[in-house]
């Protein structure tokens, strides 16, 4: 980029205005004009001029669209934490730097977690629906009777930054803490999580009363829970997701709880969002959430402050701190 010239950064979406003034004082900035997410082609359009693109989580950032870049593309600047909506392969061979925002939606996540397994054992939503709609008949002995979650097993699907802070939560509100992860934690971290560890997942997934989704989503983890691994939860299990929907087979989530085979689910994110299976929406036992873990207004000015200085430290010719690819700066 010539140096006199700020560069063109590209915004597919509407950010918190602080960080949209921000950008528009330090770059040649192009705000969404509408909040509307952009067509492959309109990214097709983008990526053909911009120097900086900052997408999210609903622009596909596919090899078509990395091989339509013109060479000025230099970096894609994330606005999540999440990397699957992007290419990263094709990235790589352009030689174009991709950057996301870990870290600062940590606590954000791990409270919708918390929340969405209170929701589901103690039936929040359904009881929120019975007193709108005008059917309740007043308290009662052995009405809206959920599940205790106190002394109950946690098994966390994902142990990086939100699974552990899941796990202090979780703690506080007396379950036990077991984790699948990748790699085991250092035995101190493990020690003060009072976690156990399973290498073995279907090990794990057949003892616990509660699973929480909390690793990316990524080749390897695609379908994670299957539907053979769903079959080997106890009937009395909830499925908690606030990573990402294509870690579930979520077809076959939804026959087992249509059928009972497992007591209920709370999900903020969906395989195919922001479509929803509509047999999903039919059912009770089910806590909806139209993916906001990460929703609250100091948490995306967080993340709105790391693009802006994963894009400021690369066009001053530094490594960007949040790189997702090694190598290219
Ligand atoms: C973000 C998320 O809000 O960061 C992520 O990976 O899933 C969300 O919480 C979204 O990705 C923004 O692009």
């Amino acid at each position: 980029m010539p140096e006199h010239k700020k560069p063109l950064v590209v915004v597919t979406r509407k950010l918190p205005d602080v960080i949209e003034t921000r950008m528009m004082e330090l770059f040649d900035t192009r705000l969404s004009p509408d909040d509307d997410p952009m067509t492959q082609q309109q990214l097709i359009d983008a990526v053909k001029v911009a120097d900086v693109l900052v997408p999210t989580v609903t622009d596909r950032i596919d090899r078509a669209v990395i091989e339509a870049a013109g060479p000025q593309l230099r970096l894609i600047a994330s606005f999540g934490t999440g990397v699957d909506h992007i290419d990263n392969k094709a990235a790589r061979e352009r030689g174009i730097v991709v950057t996301n925002t870990p870290g600062v939606l940590t606590e954000d996540t791990a409270d919708m977690t918390m929340a969405l397994i209170l929701a589901v054992a103690r039936r929040l939503a359904e009881g929120e629906r019975l007193v709108r709609s005008g059917q309740w008949k007043g308290w009662g002995p052995t009405t809206m009777l959920g599940h205790r979650i106190w002394g109950k097993r946690l098994g966390i699907l994902g142990m990086g930054r939100i699974g552990q802070a899941v796990a202090r939560r979780a703690r506080a509100f007396g379950m036990s803490i077991h984790y699948h992860n990748r790699r085991r934690l250092h035995p101190d971290i493990e020690q003060e999580l009072e976690a156990t560890y399973w290498e073995s997942l279907d090990q794990m997934l057949s003892r616990m009363d509660v699973i929480s989704i909390n690793c990316p989503h990524t080749p390897a983890t695609y379908h994670l829970l299957s539907e053979r691994r769903l079959k080997l939860l106890r009937p009395h299990c909830y499925v908690v997701n606030t990573s990402r929907g294509e870690v579930i087979d979520e077809n076959a989530l939804t026959r087992m709880l249509s059928k009972g085979e497992l007591a209920g689910a709370g999900l903020d994110v969906f395989e195919h969002e922001p479509a929803v299976n509509p047999k999903l929406i039919k059912l009770d036992n089910v806590v909806l959430l139209p993916h906001m873990g990460s929703a609250t207004i100091e948490g995306r000015i967080d993340m709105g402050e790391k693009v802006i200085v994963n894009i400021k430290t690369f066009i001053d010719g530094h490594k960007p701190p949040d790189r997702v690819l090694e190598g290219l700066v």
